[in-house]
C-alpha cells in the first residue's frame, strides 16, 4: 500500500513528484504530501485527503522550485488519516525528510529509543521512528547512504524508506524490504518510486531493487547495495507500456476502460502458448516436466478478486489433470498448519505480484519445500521473484481498484497452466488440448460481443439504483462468478450484495429473499443438463417467493424464459469458459450502479490498488 516517489534531475522536482504521486493514487489515497531540498532546508506540504486537496495546499503555500525531492500518498496503517501522520516526515533536528511504505512492527522501542535521545515526535505513525533515527545519524555525522542502511537493519516489518537530507541536495537514498521499489534511469535524471506508473512519462528504462537492498540516486546514476554496503546485483529491464496505457482513452473511469480491454488482454494472454506442433509451452515454468509429474495436490492461493479466479481454475484443473486442487484465501492460509510437502504445487495469483497476504503464504509454502507457480500481472513484483516459476497475464497495467481484466485473465492463465500440466503428465492428448485453446482464442470476440450489448445492463442498473440488496447465485464454475459479481457491487457500489452457491439457498439464504429483491443468476450452458436443470429450479424457488429475476444465459436457451424477468445472454460456449462472458455484465452493473450513485469508481472508499501490509 501507499505510493512513494524520489527524484533528482533537471526537472522542477515538485511537479515531477506530484504527477508521480497523482499516477500512483491507486496505491492508496488517505493522504498525500511532498518534500524538497532548497538552501539548506527542508520544505515540506502535506494533506489529508485526496492529492487535491494537496494541490490545493500548494496553491495556497507554494514551494521553492528545486531539482530533488520525494512524495508520498497514504493508505493509513498506523495512526489515522491526518495531515500530521501524512507523510514525509521530518526527524525533528530539521536533517531529514522521509516516506515510507509498510508497516514497522518494532516502531515502539525505536520511537523510545529516539526520544531517549532527544526526538520529539509530531504523528502517531510507526515511520516516524524511521524519520528519527536516521535524523539522529546524521547529526552524529554518518553519511546518508550509510546510516539509511544502519537505520533499514534496525527494523522490523515491511518497508521501503526514502529520504533526503537538508544539507545533500544532490542525493535521494532508499531501503526496501517487503514492499516494492523501483529506480527509473533518465538522461542526466533519476527515479524512484513503487511503481513504474509514476515515472513512465520520463523513461522506460527501470531497475527492480531486491530483498534488503538499499539505492543512491544522483542525476547521474545509481548504486545499490545490501544492507551492509557490500554491492548488490540488479536486473535493468525496459518497461513495455506507455503513459498512454496508463490513462483512461476517454472513458469516464479506469475500471470502464479496463472492462472493455478485457478481450484484447485475454487475447494478449494466450499470445504465443501454443505451437504449431499442438505443444502448450509455458516458457516461463521453469519447473521440470519429472517434478511436475510428482506433483500429488496443487493448493491455490489468492485474496478477494483473484481468490475468486483461483476457485473457477480449480473446476478445471481438477477436470483436465485429476490432481486434487484446494483453493485457499492467502491471509487463512499459514495460520491452518497446511500439510505441504515437497509434492505439493503452490499456485498463486496476485495482479499486482505485491499482495502482503498472498506473499507470506508462498513464503510459508516454500519453506516446507512446495514448488511455487505465480500468476502475475506485473512484471519483476515481489512475488513472480520469490516464486519457482511465473506465468504472466499480458492484461496491462491495471489502474481502477476493483478487479475486472486481472479476473478475466487470471483465469486465461490458470487454463493454460491446468492444460500444461495436463500435457506434461499426459492426461489429454494434443487434440484435445488444441480443442479448448481453440476454444479460449474464440473467446475475445465473444467477450467483445458482450460489451457491445451493454445498454440493456446500463439501463438494468438505471431500474435496480434504489435496490438495498442484491443476491448472485451460480453452480459449477458459475458460483465464484456469483462471488465476483457481488464483490464488485460491495466494493465501488456499497451496496449489500450476496454470491450463493445456488444449491445452498435452501440451507438458509433463501429467507432473504422477498418482493423485488433483484437476483442475478448464472445459468451453465446446456450440455451439462443436470446442473442446467438445477439451476432452472433454483430460479423458479426464489421468483416463487418474489424476487425479480435476472438471469445469465447462453442463445438460444429459452427454457429459463418463463421465470425470467430480465434475460442477459451471452455467446455459446463450455461450461468450464462460461465466466469468461457471464462476468463481464456483472461488472459493467457494478460500475454503472456506482456512477449513476455518484462515487469514485476508481477509488472507492476504504480500499487500495496494492494492500502490502498484512
Ligand atoms: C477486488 C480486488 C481485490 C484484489 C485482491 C488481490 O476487485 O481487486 O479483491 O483482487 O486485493 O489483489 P492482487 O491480485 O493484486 O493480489
Amino acid at each position: 500500500m501507499c505510493g512513494i516517489i524520489g527524484y533528482v534531475g533537471p526537472r522542477a522536482a515538485k511537479d515531477v513528484v506530484v504527477e508521480g504521486l497523482r499516477r500512483m493514487e491507486y496505491r492508496g489515497y488517505d493522504s498525500s504530501g511532498i518534500a524538497v531540498v532548497d538552501e539548506g532546508s527542508l520544505h515540506v506540504r502535506k494533506k489529508a485527503g485526496k492529492i487535491s486537496n494537496l494541490d490545493a495546499e500548494l496553491a495556497l503555500a507554494p514551494l521553492p522550485t528545486t531539482h530533488i525531492g520525494i512524495g508520498h500518498t497514504r493508505w493509513a496503517t498506523h495512526g489515522g488519516p491526518t495531515d500530521s501522520n501524512a507523510h514525509p516526515h521530518v526527524s525533528s533536528n530539521g536533517r531529514v525528510a522521509l516516506v515510507h511504505n509498510g508497516i514497522i512492527e518494532n516502531f515502539a522501542s525505536l520511537r523510545a529509543e529516539a526520544e531517549a535521545q532527544g526526538a520529539v515526535f509530531a504523528s502517531e505513525t510507526d515511520t516516524e521512528s524511521a524519520a528519527q533515527l536516521l535524523g539522529l545519524e546524521l547529526a552524529n555525522g554518518v553519511d546518508l547512504f550509510d546510516a539509511i542502511r544502519s537505520v533499514a537493519r534496525r527494523l522490523e516489518g515491511a518497508f521501503t524508506l526514502v529520504a533526503i537530507a537538508a544539507d545533500q541536495p544532490d542525493r535521494v537514498v532508499a531501503a526496501r524490504r517487503n514492499s516494492p521499489l523501483v529506480v527509473g534511469v533518465g538522461d542526466g535524471e533519476m527515479f524512484l518510486a513503487s511503481d513504474v506508473a509514476a515515472f513512465i512519462e520520463f523513461t522506460s528504462s527501470a531497475v527492480e531493487l531486491g530483498q534488503d537492498q538499499a539505492v543512491e540516486i544522483t542525476r547521474d546514476g545509481y548504486r545499490v547495495t545490501d544492507f551492509d554496503g557490500l554491492p548488490a546485483e540488479v536486473k535493468p529491464y525496459e518497461v513495455t507500456w506507455d503513459l498512454s496505457a496508463a490513462e483512461k482513452q476517454g472513458y469516464d473511469w479506469f475500471m470502464v476502460k479496463e472492462i472493455h480491454e478485457q478481450p484484447q488482454a485475454v487475447a494478449d494472454t494466450l499470445l504465443g502458448r501454443h505451437t504449431v506442433d499442438g505443444q502448450l509451452t509455458l516458457d516461463e515454468v521453469r519447473i521440470s516436466p519429472e517434478t511436475l509429474r510428482r506433483i500429488d495436490k496443487i493448493i491455490i492461493v489468492a485474496c478477494g478478486t483473484a481468490f475468486y479466479s483461483g476457485l473457477v481454475a480449480k473446476y478445471a484443473i481438477e477436470h483436465w489433470t485429476r490432481i486434487p486442487c484446494e483453493v485457499e484465501i492467502a491471509s487463512e492460509f499459514r495460520y491452518r498448519d497446511p500439510i505441504i510437502d515437497p509434492m505439493t504445487l503452490v499456485v498463486t495469483i496476485s495482479q499486482s505480484g505485491e499482495t502482503a497476504d498472498t506473499l507470506m503464504a508462498i513464503r510459508h509454502a516454500r519453506e516446507q519445500g512446495a514448488k511455487i507457480i505465480a500468476i502475475c500481472n506485473t512484471n519483476g513484483a515481489t512475488i513472480p521473484r520469490e516464486s519457482d516459476a511465473v506465468i504472466y497475464t499480458h492484461a496491462g497495467p491495471e489502474i481502477g481498484v476493483a478487479s475486472t481484466k486481472g479476473y478475466t485473465t487470471q483465469i486465461v492463465a490458470c487454463y493454460l497452466l491446468g492444460l500444461y500440466l495436463a500435457q506434461v503428465r499426459g492426461m489429454k492428448f494434443g487434440d484435445e488440448i488444441a480443442e479448448v485453446m481453440e476454444e479460449l482464442a474464440s473467446m475475445p470476440a465473444k467477450m467483445q460481443t458482450m460489451l457491445d450489448n451493454q445498454q440493456q445492463v446500463k439501463d438494468l442498473a438505471r431500474d435496480l439504483i434504489d435496490a438495498q440488496s442484491v443476491l448472485f447465485l451460480g453452480r459449477h464454475v458459475g458460483y465464484p462468478v456469483a462471488l465476483e459479481g457481488a464483490l464488485k457491487l460491495k466494493e465501488i457500489a456499497y451496496l449489500h450484495a450476496e454470491g450463493f452457491a445456488a444449491g445452498e439457498l435452501k440451507h438458509g439464504p433463501i429467507a432473504l429473499v422477498e418482493e423485488g429483491v433483484p437476483v442475478f443468476v448464472v445459468v451453465p450452458p446446456r450440455g451439462r443438463d443436470q446442473l442446467h436443470d438445477k439451476v432452472i429450479s433454483n430460479i423458479q424457488e426464489v421468483r416463487a417467493r418474489g424476487a425479480r429475476t435476472i438471469v445469465l444465459v447462453e442463445e438460444g436457451d429459452d427454457e429459463v424464459l418463463p421465470y425470467s424477468d430480465v434475460t442477459i445472454r451471452h455467446p455459446k460456449c463450455s461450461t468450464l469458459l462460461q465466466p469468461l462472458l457471464a462476468v463481464v455484465p456483472l461488472q459493467i452493473f457494478a460500475a454503472e450502479v456506482a456512477t449513476l450513485k455518484g462515487y469514485d469508481v476508481d477509488q472507492p472508499r476504504n480500499l487500495a490498488k496494492s494492500v502490502t501490509v498484512e
